[in-house]
């Protein structure tokens, strides 16, 4: 009856901002991230990067996965472990101009767990470097 009620609750219209249906990626986006990122990711020139390529890119390695989810406002933000993740697939698939890999692997709540118990001291120098080291296009299969 809890679940079936909090169902219905959650498909009202004002559903979109209660915190307590979860998993609201456009949501959490707009509230968490688009005031610097910018509605569709692209960034401010000099201030915060274009995230629609890099995200993908970054993601399809070890170290960039590290970087993504322990930079600031990512492993800083209030978000849960899961809204981030769910969050950053999201944002994979609809603030991008790669289509998807079909070896692109979603965040998991473990994992962003795991990295954001360390959040980046040092962001730039990583970031240069993985911008160099990183294929101008996303692995396929
Ligand atoms: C206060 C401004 C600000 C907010 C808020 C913010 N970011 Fe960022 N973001 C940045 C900046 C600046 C960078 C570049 C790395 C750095 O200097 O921190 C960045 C880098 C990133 C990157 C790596 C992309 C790259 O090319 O380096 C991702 C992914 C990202 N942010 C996601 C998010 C998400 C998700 C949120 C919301 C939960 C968020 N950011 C909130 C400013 C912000």
């Amino acid at each position: 009856m809890r679940v079936l009620k909090a169902v219905a609750a959650c498909a009202l219209s004002w559903a979109a901002v209660n915190p307590a249906c979860g998993y609201q990626p456009e949501v959490n986006y707009q509230l968490h991230c688009m005031g610097c990122h910018l509605a569709d990711g692209s960034g401010q020139p000099g201030r915060v990067p274009s995230i629609r390529r890099t995200l993908v890119l970054f993601s399809q390695s070890r170290e960039g996965r590290e970087y993504v989810a322990r930079v600031p406002g990512v492993a800083q933000s209030p978000l849960s472990n899961e809204d981030t993740a769910t969050l950053l697939n999201w944002m994979a698939r609809n603030l991008s101009d790669l289509k998807l890999p079909a070896s692109f692997a979603d965040y998991s709540a473990a994992e962003i767990q795991a990295l954001r118990a360390h959040p980046l001291v040092t962001v730039k120098p990583l970031r240069a470097r993985l911008l160099r080291t990183t294929d101008s296009r996303p692995r396929e299969p």
